[in-house]
């Protein structure tokens, strides 16, 4: 069985270790070191269980916490648990994005294992449902067993290519209804997947997506979350490879000139924070059609599979050529979303204890954005038990 000292010793991992990967070195500028993940995801680490994490930790999650964290057990096991601290109790106060999070990460993980002729057995929630809130307990146990039969899903192919697009989509481009059925067919996990292009239902759509940003974005809490979780520059999202990264030479510049700071986005009237409200607007507003999740109750293994729909439609949207984000304002549970939260569901057709899981814009983008960052795996594995 192996130690976390030896993974961290084998030559691959080491790479994963320093974020450095095969192509790069440790001197890497902070936007490539932060996203050395991508780069040595296709790498062998000595352990079919580690070649697969290191496709899950790329998984669409909220706000890039990347709550996850792995332990190795005996010669076959995963157990997976929560890292409480990296929770959203503002926006997410029952934890419900940050499990449909461990969906996607479980789902890129059934999907990397099979890859390399291992079946992936998840046991959610071994030791009990975590409710109201999560909390120590396993979230899953994910065993492999060698199989060389077991079926290759085609979306994989995608996963180093599926982003998060915060573009603005092209208004020139619109998407088919064929087009978004064919993204939906792939959220085929159990909760059931949903879109429409139709002009009526995208102008009532994003009228609600605005007025949901515009409520996040002024309610003091939930706008601090985010504030904080900000990485303003390339060194803080090397220092930091998760949150919401604002990088790239023209913030280092605005952080420089110190237009861009925690202070100046929590000020209503400063520039920083006006641009940060009007910016997510046009965002909303480019949308060329949604597509939503919605599950028929709202168990913990729901909002699972929601997770793994998520990112099977994230893959299958990039297989299409269409870029998606998540617009998960309106389906967040703090009160002070609450009449805007029920306006979602009814616009959606949905009745308790059915819920919206997600919801999010799709279009076509002129470009696609460079990978998101992530921890190096190695920092998110506590050691192994046997
Ligand atoms: C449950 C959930 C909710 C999300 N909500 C939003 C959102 O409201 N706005 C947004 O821009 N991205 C949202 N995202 C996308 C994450 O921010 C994104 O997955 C993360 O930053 C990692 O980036 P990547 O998907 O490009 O790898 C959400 C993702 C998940 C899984």
């Amino acid at each position: 069985m192996p130690t976390r000292r030896m993974i961290l010793t084998t030559a691959g991992a080491a790479a994963v270790v320093t974020g450095a990967g095969v192509l790069g070195a440790a001197w890497a500028p902070g936007g490539a070191t932060a996203r050395a993940p991508w780069r040595v995801a296709g790498e062998s680490f000595g352990d079919a269980r580690l070649d697969a994490l290191a496709y899950a930790i790329l998984a669409p999650n909220p706000h890039n916490m990347q709550p996850w964290r792995f332990q190795l057990a005996g010669e076959d096991r995963i157990d997976i648990t929560c890292d409480l601290d990296r929770r959203l109790p503002e926006t997410d106060p029952p934890d419900r994005q940050i499990i449909i999070g461990f969906g996607a990460m479980l789902e890129l993980l059934a999907m990397a294992a099979a890859e390399k002729g291992y079946a992936v057995e998840i046991d959610y929630f071994p030791d009990g449902e975590a409710q109201p809130r999560l909390d120590r307990r396993r979230i899953a146990v994910a065993t492999f067993r060698a199989d060389a039969r077991v079926p290759k899903d085609p979306l994989f192919q995608e996963t180093l290519a599926r982003r998060t697009s915060r573009a603005l989509f092209d208004a020139d481009r619109p998407v088919s209804t064929d087009t978004v059925d064919a993204i939906c067919a792939a959220a085929n996990r159990g909760s059931s997947a949903d879109g429409s292009v139709d002009a009526a239902s995208r102008a009532r759509l994003i009228d609600l997506a605005r007025r949901g940003w515009i409520v996040e974005y002024e309610t003091d809490a939930t706008r601090g979350e985010s504030i904080e979780l900000m990485r303003i520059g390339n060194r803080a999202v090397a220092d930091k490879p998760d949150g919401i990264s604002l990088n790239g030479t023209a913030m280092g510049l605005l952080k420089m000139a110190g237009l861009i700071t925690p202070e100046k986005l929590d000020t209503p009237g400063a520039t920083a924070y006006e641009q940060g409200l009007s910016t997510y607007m046009a965002l909303i507003d480019s949308a060329q059609g949604f597509v939503w999740l919605t599950s028929e109750t709202n168990t913990r293994r729901d909002q699972m599979n929601a997770g793994r729909n998520w990112v099977r439609l994230n893959l299958a949207a990039e297989q299409a050529g269409v870029a998606v984000q998540p617009l998960s304002q309106v389906l967040q549970e703090f009160p002070e979303m609450a009449s805007l939260y029920t306006e979602t569901q009814e616009e959606l057709g949905v009745t308790a204890p059915g819920v919206v899981q997600m919801l999010g814009r799709v279009g076509y983008a002129k470009s696609s954005p460079p990978p998101s960052p992530r921890w190096p795996l190695s920092s998110r594995l506590i050691d192994a038990v046997a």
